[in-house]
């Protein structure tokens, strides 16, 4: 069987560096907002040359405080992509504000940055992309439409750890906060769940690391009504070990990549583009028949995965919200999306083999 993602063998090499920092950390009592998590958020800050990095437990918490934290009306309206996963609807749905979905563009599943200007009105407070796939957006483009408006960009950036603009610059350079997800499967991962949102500005800083912890930057001093996400120490530990290989693991994701596009040949199968400085969190192809396609990796013994199979207009929980709405791309890339093994260590008889077995579908 060909895996879709490996994490046993990507990290087994460190176990047993993992097992002794972490025995350091049992015999100093260190487990909440300890020494790790300050170290790690001093070093993913170093890593994507922002002034402030704040942990906090999952992805989907990073979008939720970065939103609570700019304190915006009831009912502001936040634009995000209709291609995506749940959790960027959920921050915007769970802060009370309104999302409105605009449509991605077919080629890379990006959102498309004419649409947004379509939907920009006196109530919108935020413009929030999602960086989907490792593929990063242009946030300077965003940022022309905005002009002198009020309006804030926070990016989603839980598939792009170490991703880089068209120009060279590391993600959040343009934007006002940046949400990472450390979800195992990520190019980043830990051992469970953990996130962090990254900022160039103090006020927003100063003000989430009070929000993740109970409203309290000093213990019993709660000046803000905030919740319980902390990055916890154990995480941060791991995180500070494997943040060291990111851009190698990288760099290898972006040779499968080529590898992929060089050797897949089959009018059948269509591959999507990646911005120009991606990282590849998944490779994903299109097919008008997903389920022969995936019978034939099946019986090849070749894992998959769908990211993912309905836009978030046509997600159950959301159908009345956006009742009557239409994104033919975003429904389009959901019916027909198929993500390959982009695992950075698979073995390249593996890689040849997918190529093998996709040209002969
Ligand atoms: C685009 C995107 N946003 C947000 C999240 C949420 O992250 P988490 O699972 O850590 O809450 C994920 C991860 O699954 C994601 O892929």
């Amino acid at each position: 069987m060909i895996k879709f993602y490996d994490i046993y063998r990507q990290d087994k090499h460190l176990h047993n560096v993992f097992i002794k920092e972490l025995k350091k950390h049992f015999k100093k009592n260190d487990f909440i907002l300890g020494d790790s998590v300050k170290k790690f958020e001093n070093n993913f800050s170093k890593y994507t040359k922002s002034k402030f990095s704040v942990g906090c437990a999952n992805g989907t918490d990073a979008l939720y405080l970065a939103i609570k934290s700019l304190d915006l009306p009831e009912n502001s309206e936040v634009i995000v992509p209709a291609m995506t996963w749940i959790s960027t609807v959920l921050a915007i749905i769970n802060n009370n504000l309104k999302p409105v979905l605009v449509d991605v563009d077919k080629k890379n599943s990006l959102i498309l940055i004419n649409e947004i200007k379509r939907k920009i009105n006196s109530k919108t407070k935020v413009i929030l992309p999602v960086n989907l796939y490792g593929s990063v957006v242009d946030i300077k483009e965003i940022k022309k439409l905005i002009d002198r408006k009020k309006i804030f960009i926070i990016e989603d950036s839980a598939q792009a750890h170490g991703g880089k603009d068209n120009y060279g610059n590391s993600i959040g350079k343009y934007s006002d906060m940046s949400c990472y997800s450390f979800y195992p499967g990520k190019n980043l991962g830990c051992y469970g769940d953990g996130g962090i949102i990254t900022t160039n500005n103090k006020k927003f800083y100063q003000k989430l690391i009070k929000l993740r912890n109970l409203g309290a930057k000093k213990k019993h001093i709660h000046t803000e009504i905030g919740v319980n996400s902390r990055l916890d120490t154990v995480q941060a530990t791991l995180l500070n070990l494997k943040l060291n290989s990111l851009d190698k693991l990288n760099l290898k994701r972006r040779n499968i990549a080529n590898f992929y596009r060089m050797k897949i040949k089959n009018n059948k199968i269509i591959l999507m583009e990646h911005s120009k400085n991606s990282v590849y969190h998944q490779f994903v192809i299109l097919v008008r028949n997903r389920a022969k396609l995936i019978r034939h990796l099946k019986k090849n013994l070749i894992q998959y995965g769908i990211h993912y199979p309905l836009s978030i207009n046509k997600l159950n929980c959301f159908v009345d919200l956006f009742k009557n709405q239409k994104f033919k791309n975003a429904e389009y890339i959901a019916k027909s999306c198929l993500s390959l093994p982009i695992d950075p260590n698979l073995a390249r008889n593996d890689l040849k083999k997918i190529c093998d077995v996709l040209n002969d579908y």
